[in-house]
């Protein structure tokens, strides 16, 4: 994590899982937070059928609640589709966007993610941005290209940090259980960083928080979030147990 750098932020992205009965998570994850100071912001993404009772159950508290996609539309006849402005409606203030999950399984290209990041903003909502190379770009010694050509792609005009976070999710790191080095993750951060920093200036480059996701748990987030421009966590698996996501949230408790 930066010297001085923006205030850092864990999300947990529950992908396709969650019924009504995974509410207890939630209500053990505030019942163990009553009271506690955190030390970074929090955000949980449901499935979209659960973010309203979310939403509800963490109005008194400092936790928030997101999305995980989003149509670039604010309404028409887009069956199955959700709008950003929907979203907030049901009271989500963050969404999940160009998720290697969507990328790979519906073909979502970088401008379509721009785009849903443009809709995220006019709904007043912060996008988050996620980026990361496969194996074999990985391999072939293409990851920055891949990621700048992304970053380059999905972003649109008018980020800055009040509205926009990246997430840097290798996706070889996703759900493996294997993460990269402390030195291929700083790597990447800093190539962000540095794109950031000529797109948007260096003051927003500053503000901008850049996640790390990818096999994160309660073992492993120290020594990520030690890395030098790792200003939090995307988190899969570990998010869905309140026990586990508190695990890894209280890297950052104040002491
Ligand atoms: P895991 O933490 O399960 O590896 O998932 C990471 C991820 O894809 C978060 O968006």
């Amino acid at each position: 994590m930066a010297v001085n750098g923006p205030r850092p932020i864990i999300i947990g992205n529950w992908k396709m899982n969650g019924t009504s009965e995974s509410l207890g998570e939630i209500r053990l994850m505030t019942g163990m937070l009553d009271g506690v100071e955190l030390g970074c912001d929090v955000v949980v993404c449901p499935p979209a059928t659960l973010i309203r009772q979310v939403h509800e159950m963490l109005s008194e508290s400092k936790i928030g609640t997101g999305g995980q996609d989003c149509h670039p539309e604010p309404n028409g006849a887009f069956t199955g589709d959700i709008s950003a402005e929907m979203l907030r409606d049901a009271g989500a203030r963050y969404v999940i966007l160009g998720h290697s999950e969507r990328r790979h399984y519906h073909d979502e290209s970088d401008a379509l993610v721009r785009r849903k990041a443009e809709a995220a903003h006019r709904a007043g909502l912060v996008a988050i941005i996620c980026v990361g190379e496969t194996e074999l770009e990985r391999g072939a010694g293409d990851t920055l290209d891949v990621v700048s050509r992304q970053l380059a792609g999905s972003v649109p005009k008018g980020s800055g940090a009040e509205n926009t976070i990246i997430a840097y999710e290798p996706v070889w790191a996703i759900g493996s259980g294997v993460t990269p080095t402390s030195d291929e993750i700083g790597e990447v951060h800093r190539a962000v960083r540095h794109w950031l920093a000529e797109r948007l200036g260096d003051e927003a480059a500053r503000a901008m928080r850049i996640l790390y996701g990818g096999s994160v748990k309660s073992t492993n987030a120290a020594d990520i979030f030690a890395i030098p421009d790792v200003d939090g966590s995307l988190v899969g698996q570990a998010s869905l147990k309140a026990k586990d996501f508190l695990g890894i949230i209280g890297q950052f408790a104040p002491c």
